[in-house]
């Protein structure tokens, strides 16, 4: 059903629930109509600072308001599925953020729920919002590189602005800590690349102009050494990947054969020399090649300028682009992140909901990512590259 405004009830108000309440509250058809969060004070707090009518602390409670048409999840990845089923029943239209779901039981069931009460549900898959990152896919698709072969995906350390988390509350096990936790983050053991690489598979598939990815081959390390020079604790060693699961390559190819990606990390992010931080792609297409910075990313350079995506053509001039978004809340980056990707999205959710449209990364997109990330879980465990079509939650859980 067409809306003529979105009123939202957001769950979850942690990180990153203050950059959806601000992109909802920046469109003029949308609106956040209440709040809820297990921590009264806090969601008492967010509801004051942003002048929000209600807040609760009962999602069921905020689900029965007849004053929102639309919810937001942005709690914990295990209450993400169950939550979006019960809006869905609750008749209300659905954006979830990522990894959609813990089981592809849970996620399917979601979807399943949407179906039948004809709501939309949508997940947050924000790298494809990403400004940089839709200016390549635009670029691709009028044909600057030709066809598109190749993704190489560069991930290096996420630097934090000075400050910026450090005035969030403390990270607890309820509180962000939980991002590491298998129980709550899903991932089998790997929680920090169950809760990443769906952000890295969608932007492969993206780039690749929708071309499905088949099958994913991971490599493992030994990162035994670097935890006994660091140790595993505190608020850096909670965040660093290596701690919590040890995959520094994943290899893939598409179900176009002559198609390939590849995804890979320094083991030593912290304090490792790295010109590039954050994730940047390189495209490489049949007559050219795209290189791009996305989250947290700086140091792309082109002939002494600092750029944000450069465009090689053959027997064309290079051409360089920068989107100048006013940087990034959270990290050091040349490109917006938090502070732009999720308003993108939210924009168009918003539009799509408003128009009868649809938004373009849906329940059915955040469900394959999830099932390609198990399938990259399942070939690191098992040493072998592993088809996505082949992934069952029993194979994922064993
Ligand atoms: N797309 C992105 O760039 C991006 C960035 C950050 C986080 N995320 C995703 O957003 C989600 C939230 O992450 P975060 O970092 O904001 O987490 P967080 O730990 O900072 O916040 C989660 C909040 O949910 C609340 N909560 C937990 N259970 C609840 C319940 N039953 N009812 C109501 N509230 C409840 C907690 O009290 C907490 O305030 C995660 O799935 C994460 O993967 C996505």
């Amino acid at each position: 059903m067409t809306l003529s405004r979105v009123k939202v009830g957001v769950v979850g108000l942690g990180l990153v629930g203050d950059s959806h309440i601000r992109a909802y509250q920046a469109h003029p058809k949308a609106e956040v109509a209440a709040v809820c969060d297990l921590d009264a004070a806090r969601a008492e707090a967010v509801a004051a600072s942003y002048q929000i009518p209600r807040w609760y602390t009962s999602y069921e409670e905020m689900l029965a308001d007849p004053g929102i048409n639309t919810i937001e999840i942005t709690t914990p990845t295990l209450l993400h599925a169950p939550m979006a089923t019960a809006a869905a029943r609750a008749g209300k239209n659905i954006l979830c953020e990522k990894p959609f779901c813990l089981t592809l039981a849970e996620g399917e069931a979601a979807c399943a729920a949407a179906a039948a009460h004809g709501v939309t549900l949508a997940v947050g898959e924000s790298y494809i919002f990403m400004t940089p990152i839709m200016k390549a896919r635009a670029l691709i698709e009028a044909g600057e590189i030709g066809r598109p072969l190749q993704v190489r995906q560069r991930f290096g350390s996420w630097i934090e602005r000075p400050g910026a988390l450090e005035t969030a509350r403390p990270i607890t096990a309820d509180h962000r800590g939980w991002r590491m936790d298998s129980s709550r983050a899903g991932g089998a053991g790997f929680p920090w690349m169950f809760d990443h690489c769906v952000h890295f598979f969608a932007t492969a598939e993206y780039l690749m102009k929708d071309t499905r990815i088949g099958e994913v081959y991971s490599l493992r390390s030994d990162i035994s050494w670097m935890n006994a020079r660091d140790g595993g604790s505190g608020h850096a060693g909670m965040y660093r990947p290596e701690n919590a699961g040890d995959i520094p390559i994943i290899a893939w190819s598409y179900d176009d054969p002559a198609c390939q990606g590849v995804w890979m990390r320094a083991e030593a992010l912290t304090g490792k020399y790295d010109p590039m931080f954050g994730f940047s792609v390189s495209v490489i297409g049949e007559t050219g090649m795209i290189e791009v910075l996305g989250e947290g990313g700086r140091g792309l350079n082109w002939q002494g300028q600092d750029v944000h995506l450069v465009l090689h053509r053959q027997g064309k001039d290079t051409l360089t682009f920068r989107f100048d978004e006013g940087g990034d809340e959270i990290w050091q980056s040349e490109v917006s992140y938090y502070s732009r990707a999720h308003l993108n999205q939210i924009h168009e959710f918003v539009a799509a909901l408003t128009s009868g449209g649809a938004p373009r990364y849906l329940g059915a997109d955040g469900l394959r990512d999830v099932r390609t990330t198990m399938a990259a879980i399942c070939s690191a465990r098992e040493g072998v590259p592993v088809k996505v079509r082949d992934v069952t939650d029993r194979r994922f859980e064993a």
